[in-house]
């Protein structure tokens, strides 16, 4: 997967955002669970390590104990540093590895499973064609009472060229194609618009114990779960492109006057180019 060369990971020491506490806020209820000895965390595309930030005050130190932490991403230097501030936290194991998002089911041991994983500002940047596999794989690597968490904002400031945000909207299409394939029943995760002064973000919690049938049983589901969910961003970026093209249309005839119609008329450029790109590269 060609990784977007205008990302980067945030570093703002002591501070925490507000998607790190909401995760770390689910993590705080699985982890209280009677009985957890051990907790495994999976963090991927972990950038720089922010999502630690503040968890030695949110967490006591016996809880800190408990977890067995792995860092994923695709840059090395990021990899390092978030281990070495995990390393810090006196977590009870901390490991990672380097690599594409597309391959961290194939880089981890089989039969490693989760009760954590979060994917966090990290949606935009991962290749259209990639993401549905990505997104099975997580919710595959569960354990029963696994939680995945992913979180992600609507529209990335300042854009970066190739990124493709998804609204709440529209990930909420992505979401239950998603579920409605891997699991039996009627579980729909919500996806939740986040308001913020600048960038309205989303997020979900997929929980394994909602999904039913067996490991072996939604291992038969893993393809078509993939291609279905494929479908469904596929689905949202045809439109998406449609949408855009005639925004665009009536920007180029009106043109843009206020600030807010330039930054529309940036974002949609943005846009056009990345979603452009996501279809050529599917056909
Ligand atoms: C905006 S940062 C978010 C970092 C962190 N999750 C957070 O919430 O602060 C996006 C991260 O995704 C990683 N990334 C982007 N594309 C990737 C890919 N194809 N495979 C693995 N990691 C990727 C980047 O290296 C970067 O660390």
């Amino acid at each position: 997967m060609a990784v977007i060369g205008e990302s980067s990971a945030v570093s703002i020491d002591g501070r925490q955002l507000g998607q790190h506490q909401a995760a770390l806020t689910v993590m705080q209820r699985l982890l209280s669970a009677p009985g957890i000895g051990r907790f495994t965390w999976l963090d991927l595309a972990c950038g720089r390590g922010q999502i630690l930030s503040g968890l030695g005050n949110s967490l006591s130190r016996d809880a800190r104990a408990k977890i067995d932490f792995f860092a994923y991403d695709v840059k090395q230097d990021y990899l390092r540093e978030t281990s070495r501030v995990a390393s810090a936290l006196g977590f009870g194991s901390v490991a990672g590895e380097v690599g594409d998002l597309s391959k961290f089911d194939v880089l981890l041991p089989t039969e490693a499973r989760f009760d954590f994983i979060t994917l966090t500002n990290t949606v935009h940047e991962v290749s259209p064609s990639q993401l549905a596999g990505v997104l099975v794989d997580a919710v595959l690597r569960l354990n029963d009472q696994g939680t995945v968490f992913v979180y992600d904002m609507e529209r990335v400031k300042p854009p970066e060229l190739g990124a493709v945000p998804f609204s709440a909207h529209d990930f909420r299409a992505v979401s239950d194609a998603l579920i409605e394939t891997l699991s039996d029943n009627d579980y729909r995760p919500e996806v939740s618009g986040w308001k913020h002064s600048t960038v309205n973000g989303w997020n979900v919690q997929i929980q394994r114990e909602y999904i039913s049938g067996t490991q072996n049983e939604i291992e038969t589901r893993r393809t078509k779960a993939t291609e279905d969910t494929r479908g469904a961003i596929f689905g949202v970026l045809g439109q998406r492109l449609v949408d855009c093209r005639r925004t665009l249309e009536v920007l180029t005839t009106n043109g843009a006057e206020t600030a807010e119609e330039q930054e529309d008329r940036e974002h949609l450029l943005h846009e056009l180019w990345a979603i452009t790109r996501a279809l050529e590269a599917d056909a």
